[in-house]
């Protein structure tokens, strides 16, 4: 049997160096535990327009269809915002997201008790947190038509375009029911079905779809209380599901609770492939971190834990990926910091390679 087969685009800032450690767990995946991975490289982001001009070539969105999983690390940078929108560094990313097709990108926000001081808001409220938002990936304001900048009446006028097709809005909430079933079946759906047609088509369509699932709870918030909701009481959140715009604001936020956006991974699905494996992407939640990148100083855990999640929604391995978030737990518990984990107290923060030395060897003693 041929190993399954991983495309890892590191990508700008401090990717490269988060995913050097996600390369060493992997190595340790298939030494310990015989889970071997063909692994290949490509360049993503900035790193590819400095090389080929694009910000994704298309022999790399070639490998990107063809493989089993892709990680990713995370693009952009000061050196590349002056460049054309057309060949950002983001648009490479949103290119892999729309070619492939990864229409459901779920985000969970889990408070590690060790870390529950370092949330902004009171530790009670985020004290064994654990939500998961479902966001759809490939539609809406990020890609509807039409959108650009053009001259009306000798001024500037920005245009974008919120369009859902209810084909779209109900496979990504079929993708939120089935996550709230195999959950607390809780499902909360956020829109602005007061003020846009297009959430009160997104309400009609998820509430059809609900039919199928009579064991879920459904509720419908609008998605500025939705905000409002999840700095006030978080823990009443099991699965939320909402749009391309609103689950790329509200998952920062609630990225935040969770105490360092340092922590948080993501994986992107999309439909079924041949092997019936779901075309996927990997990535954590924070970005290219320019501030601190080349210091060995990013936190390397949310694009670790990223892979836990290829681990358990590609491969089949969900031992392994709870194996992986439980070494996780445990560097945590017993102290292990990186700089963006350090309390008021002080101390000596781990580098990037000593959080990755500390997983491994809580992984070892795992075995
Ligand atoms: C995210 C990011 C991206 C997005 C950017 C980098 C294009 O903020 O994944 O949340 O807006 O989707
Ligand atoms: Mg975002």
């Amino acid at each position: 049997m041929t190993n399954p087969s991983l495309l890892i685009l590191a990508g700008d800032g401090i990717g490269p160096e988060v995913m050097d450690q996600v390369k060493r767990i992997i190595t340790w995946y298939g030494d310990k535990r015989d889970l071997a991975f063909d692994v290949s490289e490509d360049l993503v982001g900035g790193a590819a327009y400095d090389k080929h001009g694009v910000p994704l070539h298309d022999d790399t969105m070639a490998k990107a269809q063809a493989v089993d999983a892709v990680l990713l690390g995370a693009v952009g940078g000061p050196a590349y915002d002056d460049l054309d929108f057309s060949v950002k560094p983001e648009r490479g990313l949103l290119r892999l997201r729309k070619e492939m097709d990864l229409f459901a990108n779920l985000r969970p926000a889990q408070c590690f008790d060790a870390l529950a001081d370092f949330s902004s808001l009171k530790k009670e409220l985020v004290a064994g947190l654990d939500i998961m938002i479902v966001r759809e990936l490939t539609s809406g304001v990020y890609f509807g038509e039409p959108r650009g900048i053009h001259i009306e009446d000798n001024m500037r006028v920005g245009i974008n375009t919120q369009r859902y097709t209810e084909a779209e809005i109900e496979r990504g909430a079929r993708a939120a029911f089935e996550m709230a079933m195999k959950r607390n079946k809780k499902l909360c759906s956020m829109e602005k079905a007061n003020v846009m047609e297009s959430g009160i088509l997104w309400r009609d369509v998820v509430t059809e779809v609900h039919a199928d699932y009579p064991e879920v709870e459904l509720s419908h918030m609008y998605a500025d209380n939705g905000a409002m909701q999840l700095v006030r009481a978080p823990k009443q959140f099991d699965v939320i599901y909402t749009d391309n715009l609103f689950g790329d604001i509200l998952s920062d936020c609630a990225a935040m609770l969770t105490g360092s956006l340092g922590m948080l991974p993501s994986a992107s699905l999309g439909a079924p492939m041949a092997n019936g494996r779901p075309k996927a992407m990997y990535e954590p939640v924070h970005g290219s971190a320019p501030d601190i990148t080349g210091q060995s100083k990013a936190n390397p855990i949310a694009c670790i834990l990223s892979f836990a999640m290829a681990l358990r929604y590609s491969f089949d391995q969900g031992d392994e990926a709870a194996r992986l978030e439980a070494a996780i737990e445990k560097v945590l518990a017993d102290g292990a910091r990186t700089g963006d984990l350090m309390g008021p107290e002080g101390g000596k923060p781990l580098s990037t390679t000593e959080m990755g030395d500390a997983i491994l060897a809580a992984l070892d003693a795992s075995l």
